[in-house]
């Protein structure tokens, strides 16, 4: 039976740190006028110390699950697209996996630059609609400020902070992610990066002197691509989700800059109540725009159940990419009762002890003599126990598990793991008006 992604939760982290133009013109050559115009920005938001990619898109999860009543436990997959990661890796998926207490989750972090929501819709649906995954967890996370120069003009004023999520689940009924289009133009890669702090140029005193680890963009040149590709890859999109332009009920477009928003809109001939923008109040937030877009227009009742909405995002790679859905979720969100809070809260303080035992349980055994006084075994070791135990000492042990004098014997089959229990899925039934 066919499988149909549909989103049943969302949620979103916006910090509380607000940055308005004025403040920028304080200390850098620009002014209020200038960013409204040209952009359509007043202000962003941007993360303080102690909020960082991880945190954000924890929290922001951790309200789309609420939305979905959903159990952390009955995620499949975690997907984390951020151009600002917490570290290089692990992947920052990994961190909200842990934190959430998705234990039998698979995670791992996408990276598209601010076209990276799209993508990491686009797989998280193909995973449902494969039935490799029934519940996927797909994040767009951004704490751009760190990665901003101050004293570019041409970047800083046009970045802020924030987290999106969404909750994709199969369902019978048709719906949910109706198509998804993806494209890359590598040749426009060196218009928008982050140059420092990969294998070409590793972190040095010279890549820190020169802003090398900060944003640089030519402005120009992705405007140019923005406006060519933006309407011309909604129109795709439409095309393949067999969905007319007159039939989408709501656009939302990655929220770069009001201008590249209008001419795409323009170009598919969709007047502005049906466009969705606040890149006003909190600047791009490059993965996270398009999420936080989506949570916004749902809380202010701009989507409805059987709504069409048509999502693009852009940015470096050059990449692009957009998707038409059709919302089958009731709005609004209905708060839940103090049982159901403490309850939630309860899960999350068990995912955090559970971390805990875990993180102690790894330590103990890389620090705790063996019965065999050697320390730790590895999972190779662990497996071929009984050998161990009968030679009374201790065998190198190949990666396939033999003893240096089996390794000419023919590989056995290898182990398998055996199937995992079906995930236990607790979603409301829609009915309107809740
Ligand atoms: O997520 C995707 C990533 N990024 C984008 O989508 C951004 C795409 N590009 C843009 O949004 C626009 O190109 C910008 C907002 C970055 C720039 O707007 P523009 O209308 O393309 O301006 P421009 O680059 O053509 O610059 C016009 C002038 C220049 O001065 P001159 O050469 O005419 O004397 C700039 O130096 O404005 C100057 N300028 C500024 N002036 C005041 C550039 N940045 C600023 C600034 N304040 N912040």
């Amino acid at each position: 039976m066919a499988a149909y992604a549909h989103i049943v939760g969302w949620g979103k982290y916006i910090p509380e740190k607000v940055v308005t133009n004025h403040d920028i013109s304080k200390f850098m050559d620009t002014s209020d006028e200038w960013i409204k115009t040209r952009t359509g920005i007043s202000e962003r938001r941007f993360a303080n110390e102690d909020e960082t990619t991880a945190t954000m898109a924890i929290a922001a999860a951790q309200l789309a699950l609420d939305r979905a009543r959903i159990k952390p436990s009955a995620i499949d997959l975690i997907i984390v697209a951020s151009l600002s990661p917490e570290q290089p890796f692990p992947a920052t998926a990994s961190l909200v996996q842990d934190a959430i207490g998705a234990n039998r989750a698979g995670a791992f972090d996408l990276s598209a630059a601010c076209a990276g929501f799209i993508y990491a819709l686009s797989m998280g649906s193909a995973m449902i609609q494969s039935g490799a995954a029934k519940i996927v967890l797909v994040i767009g996370s951004e704490t751009v400020s760190r990665f901003l120069n101050k004293e570019d003009r041409g970047t800083y004023p046009l970045f802020g902070d924030g987290a999106g999520a969404l909750v994709l689940q199969a369902h019978n009924t048709p719906g949910g992610v109706l198509s998804t289009v993806l494209g890359s133009d590598g040749s426009g890669a060196e218009h928008l990066s982050i140059p420092a702090g990969g294998s070409k140029l590793p972190a040095s005193q010279y890549t820190i002197d020169n802003r090398l680890h900060c944003m640089q963009m030519n402005g120009r040149e992705v405007y140019r691509f923005a406006t060519r590709i933006m309407g011309k890859v909604a129109k795709q999109a439409c095309e393949k989700a067999g969905v007319d332009l007159d039939d989408i009920d709501l656009f939302i477009p990655h929220q770069a800059n009001i201008r590249i928003i209008q001419s795409a809109s323009k170009y598919l001939g969709i007047g502005d109540d049906k466009v969705f923008t606040n890149l006003h109040k909190y600047g791009n937030t490059s993965t996270a725009s398009i999420p936080i877009a989506l949570c916004e227009a749902v809380e202010a009742g701009r989507v409805q159940a059987h709504d069409k909405l048509v999502m693009v995002g852009f940015g470096g790679g050059l990449s692009w990419g957009a998707t038409v859905v059709q919302w089958g979720m009731p709005v609004p969100y209905k708060p839940r009762q103090w049982w159901y809070r403490g309850l939630r809260w309860f899960v999350y303080r068990w995912a955090k002890i559970r971390s805990s035992y875990l993180r102690l349980k790894r330590r103990m055994e890389s620090i705790l003599p063996t019965k065999n006084g050697n320390g730790y075994l590895t999972p190779d070791e662990e497996r071929s126990g009984d050998k161990y135990k009968e030679n009374g000492h201790s065998p190198h042990i190949s990666r396939n598990g033999h003893t240096p004098e089996q390794v000419d014997v023919p590989a056995e089959i290898p182990e398998t793991y055996s199937e995992t229990e079906e995930p236990v899925i607790e979603v409301e039934k829609p009915s309107n008006g809740k």
